[in-house]
């Protein structure tokens, strides 16, 4: 398992990949809260999602496992703390656990759903959306095959993101005694507001980290020569080929 670093930082996140929380409303319908009702936004980032759940006279608290996203979280005024998703320590005291754009990072899903039901008060509500089955599937391939060429790792990008079926999910869900209401695929080729170097630069910087600095340029490069003639458009524009997996589901 390769250790975890925190490769985030909110000035490149706010250039390169603000879109992942502007896309957050459609997961925020399925979660719906209400006023009064205490909630962890787990993976917080910088806040951008977590103040529509405090708007909606929620009680919030995030955790982040970055410090910068965290500190940028508390500047919007939310509780937020730092915090590793695969070790939670709460004690059954929320109503509900949401997740937006996180879990993907998370590659031990089994520990982090027992924290979320831990942290759940009975007949509390898990709902969340992360990268599924096929996510960024391009990108995926070019950077396993360029980064394999030049180091001998294989499958680096398979360390560090958690892109699961509907099926495994559920079923990982449902081992740890959630009742999986609704679960989806959602394909979602996504605009990249900057290029595909800038990209790489912010939402793969842990899978580039894990290559020796002095290849870490190269490997960006000739990435981004591979997926040109697949994710670029003849203006210049990128276009990330997204697949998201949205669930909800509800701890007994
Ligand atoms: C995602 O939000 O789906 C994602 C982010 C970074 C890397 C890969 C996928």
């Amino acid at each position: 398992m390769p250790e975890q670093t925190d490769h985030w930082s909110a000035d490149r996140y706010e250039t390169n990949a603000r879109f992942v929380s502007d896309l957050g409303a459609g997961v925020l319908a399925w979660l719906n809260p209400q006023a009064g009702e205490r909630i962890l936004d787990l993976g917080c980032g910088d806040g951008a999602l977590t103040v529509r759940l405090s708007e909606a006279g929620a009680e919030v608290i995030g955790t982040d496992f970055s410090a910068d996203m965290v500190a940028g979280a508390t500047a919007l005024g939310i509780d937020a703390r730092v915090a590793d998703g695969h070790a939670l320590n709460f004690e059954h005291e929320f109503d509900a656990v949401f997740s937006n754009a996180a879990l993907h990072w998370m590659t031990r899903p089994d520990e982090v759903i027992a924290g979320v039901a831990r942290a759940l008060k009975p007949g509390g509500r898990f709902v969340a959306e992360f990268g599924g089955q096929g996510n960024v599937a391009a990108i995926r391939v070019a950077l396993s095959s360029v980064i394999e060429r030049l180091t001998g790792e294989k499958d680096a990008p398979g360390r560090i993101w958690y892109f699961p079926s509907c099926a495994e999910h559920s079923a990982r869900l449902e081992a740890a005694g959630f009742t999986v209401d609704r679960i989806v695929l959602i394909p979602r080729p996504t605009p990249i507001p900057s290029d595909m170097a800038g990209w790489l630069d912010t939402l793969a910087a842990p899978v580039l980290g894990s290559v020796p600095e002095a290849l870490r340029a190269q490997v960006r490069d000739e990435v981004v020569e591979l997926l040109r003639p697949a994710l670029c458009d003849a203006a210049g524009n990128w276009t990330a080929d997204y697949m998201r997996i949205r669930f909800e589901a509800r701890l007994a």
